[in-house]
């Protein structure tokens, strides 16, 4: 069987690296994989196993940003709380595009999503000793399981695939009606499936979230992107589809990193409801000082991690919400980009017999993103991921993400244009080989 790339040549890749199980396989390990096969073989690798931004950064957040340190403010501790103009275009932010009405006291800047899920979880694992247990609706961003790890909080977590629509109730209420749940988390669109939770279901989840007292973090890292809907109106419907209509225990976490392409800065706002933010558990409150949720997670939790997020950033972040919510920064408009190859690439693999595979909510296929998953008849997760490094396409096993189904994430973020044309005839040689 011939393939683009020799198969010992990556097999050799493999063993040397130490990879047993490729289904297993870490990111990093198979983007090492990758450049190491490329680099020997001379075949240009297709790269869709990132899922860091492919676009420039907003234009709005880097002259800010410039601005903010030529204006001297480098060598200043930035507030604990946040900066003032952040809060306040944080809360604008949201009343535009999410249609919620959160103050800015509850809009907390953090270092990344990454950080605001971390000071959350910790927070939301401490309000109450019967409740030591996050739960995910899987599959998920691996990187968060890792952090419950570190900090030696317990987690729980299901594959959403068979318990969309109706049967989602149920399902979380198994879980919660123990009495240990104190947060439930999910992105939205959501990495890596791109599924994106219908309002029924929301509204499931805001219902129970409120019946058995857990809060939801609700994740946003790909805001607005769910490119079905025209998300890019500020103060109009539609808006971004969130849990906060159907719950107050609830804490929204956006990040600056994929929609305003601003990764590498670290920077995001953590909402917290209004009710939230005020409300005593007395669990927390016997543990720091009498506090409130809110300032537990900033003066506690974001003071001991970081005190704080880097100042000339949030001056950028700012910019950026501003911008978005004055209506001259149609910030969805640069990252569609990522939309029209998904669909593009969507369209190469299911013509050579793959399949996508988290392909519908409820009836409506899913949008085209930043990430979609793929499956091929007969093949599981590794094998799969195994075999497409000899045609020269890297991509992550699901089974990394909590994920029971069989395939692989496809991120579209690195893709360049020539490479549609590789894709299709390597695609079509694997059509061939494995018919
Ligand atoms: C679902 C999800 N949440 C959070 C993040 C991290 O966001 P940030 O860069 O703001 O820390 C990512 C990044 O890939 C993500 O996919």
């Amino acid at each position: 069987m011939k393939t683009p790339i020799d198969k010992a040549l990556v097999d050799g890749i493999i063993s040397e690296l130490g990879i047993q199980d490729f289904a297993k396989a870490t990111i990093r390990e198979v983007k090492l994989t990758a450049s190491i096969a490329e680099k020997k073989s001379g075949v240009e690798f297709i790269k869709m196993e990132m899922g860091i931004p492919g676009l420039p950064a907003s234009k709005y957040g880097v002259e800010a940003q410039i601005k903010a340190l030529e204006s001297g403010i480098a060598n200043l501790y930035p507030n604990i709380q946040g900066l003032p103009e952040l809060k306040q275009e944080a809360s604008r932010f949201v009343k535009a595009f999410i249609g919620l009405d959160i103050n800015p006291e509850g809009c907390v800047p953090v270092s990344g999503s990454m950080q605001g899920t971390f000071a959350s979880f910790l927070t939301c694992s401490q309000c109450d000793k019967k409740k030591d247990t996050v739960l995910f609706i899987d599959p998920g961003f691996p990187v968060q399981k890792m952090q419950l790890q570190v900090m030696g909080v317990k987690y729980e977590t299901f594959d959403v695939y068979h318990f969309r629509g109706e049967k989602l109730g149920p399902k979380l209420e198994s879980y919660l009606q123990n009495g240990n749940i104190c947060a439930i988390i999910y992105s939205n669109p959501n990495n890596p499936s791109w599924i994106c939770m219908t309002e029924d279901e929301l509204q499931t989840i805001g219902t129970l979230a409120t019946k058995y007292d857990a809060i939801v973090m609700e994740d946003l890292a790909y805001f607005a992107m769910d490119f079905r809907k025209d998300l890019s109106t500020p103060f109009q419907p539609p808006f971004q589809a969130t849990v906060g209509r159907y719950t107050d225990n609830y804490i929204l976490l956006i990040s600056g990193s994929k929609a305003f392409s601003y990764a590498g800065e670290r920077i995001g706002v953590t909402c917290i409801s209004d009710k939230l933010f005020h409300r005593h558990f007395k669990d927390l409150a016997d543990r720091y000082e009498g506090l409130p949720f809110g300032p537990v997670f900033s003066t506690r939790m974001l003071y001991a991690l970081s005190s704080g997020t880097s100042h000339s950033a949030q001056f950028a972040m700012a910019a950026m919400l501003k911008a978005a919510s004055d209506g001259i920064y149609d910030f969805r408009s640069d990252i569609s980009e990522y939309a029209r190859r998904a669909h593009k690439l969507k369209e190469i693999f299911c013509r050579h017999g793959f399949h996508v595979v988290y392909d519908k909510d409820l009836d409506q296929p899913i949008a085209d993103g930043f990430y979609f998953t793929i499956g091929f008849p007969g093949m599981t997760s590794g094998e799969l991921a195994h075999e497409l490094m000899y045609y020269g396409v890297s991509a992550i096993s699901l089974v990394t993400t909590g994920s029971e189904q069989q395939g692989l994430r496809v991120c579209t973020s690195f893709i360049e244009d020539h490479q549609y044309a590789q894709l299709e005839e390597r695609m079509k040689i694997f059509e061939e080989n494995y018919k």
